[in-house]
């Protein structure tokens, strides 16, 4: 797998890495042998790079991780770990120091490491990126060696702009996928010139991408495409990236049409994102092995045709546009 450089860290991760919210909790049922596996899966064909959080099944995701990793040994993924959500209400006193801390020691101890790679503000409130005070803890900690590096991830756009002004924030994540096209509009080209690295996640949109769902398709009740897809519990772009679902099903039927070829679409779908330079990784999320497998296999894809990005480009302009570009 080719690498990129993440953002002015130094450090090189694969291009596709291993969002492991799913093995968390939210996507239904995940037994821990099948989470284990897909992290073995992944890292067998060659991701550098884990995206997890604290609140991901209150600790299991980052546990599971631990486990797979002290059983593998050897040299240890780029792990991208977030802070934050574990707040009761977001408020911006919630970030203070001492909570920073008390959830970056959790952390450390889930993980079992030293030293965490990266901690992510988890989508904390737009009005926190006004609040400098949080950004100089961090680079106290910073300093004191618990955390490699820290950067943001983010709903809107507009919060990442803000938040590449700390010259402490290494990376942005974003939802980026082919049914969430704004951040190549002006985000991209921000990020670049400041070298901040973009983490592009819910690259399949939830699944939708993968081209499997239909209208009929059952979701478990503890599975946030059944009981978040009007946004009942938390940021409704999270789930099927903010688009009505039998919207986005008919669209990935013009997709499915636009692409043609042999690849799963669900591969197609991150070679699409891969397309942009500004992106340093694609972090999909998988339920099992098979899945992280494929998932890793995009990076071989070649490049999509310029026929195919354009033909991707107007499916977003005509029938996604209106449901999310000015949301997000
Ligand atoms: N606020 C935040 O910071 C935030 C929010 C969301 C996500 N994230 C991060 O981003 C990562 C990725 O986003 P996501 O997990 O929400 O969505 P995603 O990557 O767009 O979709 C993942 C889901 O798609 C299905 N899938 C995966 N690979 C597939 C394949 N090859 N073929 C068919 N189906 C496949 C699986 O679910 P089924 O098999 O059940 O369909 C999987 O759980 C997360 O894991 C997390 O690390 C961060």
């Amino acid at each position: 797998m080719k690498s990129r450089p993440f953002g002015a860290t130094g450090r090189l991760v694969g291009e596709i890495g291993f969002g492991s919210w799913a093995i968390g909790a939210d996507w239904g049922q995940v037994e821990d042998t099948d989470a284990i596996a897909a992290l073995n899966a992944a890292l067998d064909a060659g991701v550098t790079f884990i995206d997890t959080a604290d609140v991901y099944g209150d600790g299991r995701s980052e546990r599971l991780i631990a486990r797979a990793l002290k059983e593998r040994g050897g040299e240890r993924p780029f792990i991208a770990t977030k802070a934050g959500k574990r707040l009761p209400r977001q408020t911006v006193e919630g970030y203070s120091e001492a909570n920073l801390r008390t959830w970056i020691e959790r952390s450390l101890k889930n993980l079992d490491a030293d030293a965490l790679d990266l901690v992510q503000l988890h989508c904390p409130l737009t009005d926190l990126f006004y609040h400098p005070e949080v950004f100089e803890a961090l680079d106290r900690i910073q300093k004191e060696g618990k955390i490699r590096s820290y950067g943001v991830s983010v709903e809107r756009i507009e919060d990442g702009l803000k938040a590449i002004e700390y010259p402490g924030v290494v990376s942005v994540q974003i939802i980026f996928n082919v049914l969430r096209q704004r951040p190549i509009d002006l985000f991209f080209e921000r990020a670049k010139r400041k070298s901040v690295a973009v983490i592009a996640r819910v690259p399949l949109a939830s699944g939708l991408l993968s081209g499997k769902f239909k209208p009929d398709t059952q979701f478990e009740a503890s599975d946030h495409r059944l009981y978040n897809r009007h946004g009942e519990a938390f940021d409704v772009g999270e789930t099927f990236s903010g688009v009505p679902y039998e919207v986005g099903l008919s669209a990935v039927e013009r997709i499915r049409k636009a692409i043609g070829g042999d690849a799963p679409m669900a591969q197609v779908a991150l070679r699409w994102i891969l397309m942009f330079e500004a992106v340093t990784v694609v972090i999909p999320g998988a339920r099992n092995a098979t899945q992280a497998r494929a998932n890793a296999a995009a990076a071989d894809l070649p490049p999509l045709s310029s026929a195919v990005m354009a033909d991707l480009k107007a499916i977003y302009d005509e029938d996604i546009r209106p449901h999310v570009h000015q949301r997000w």
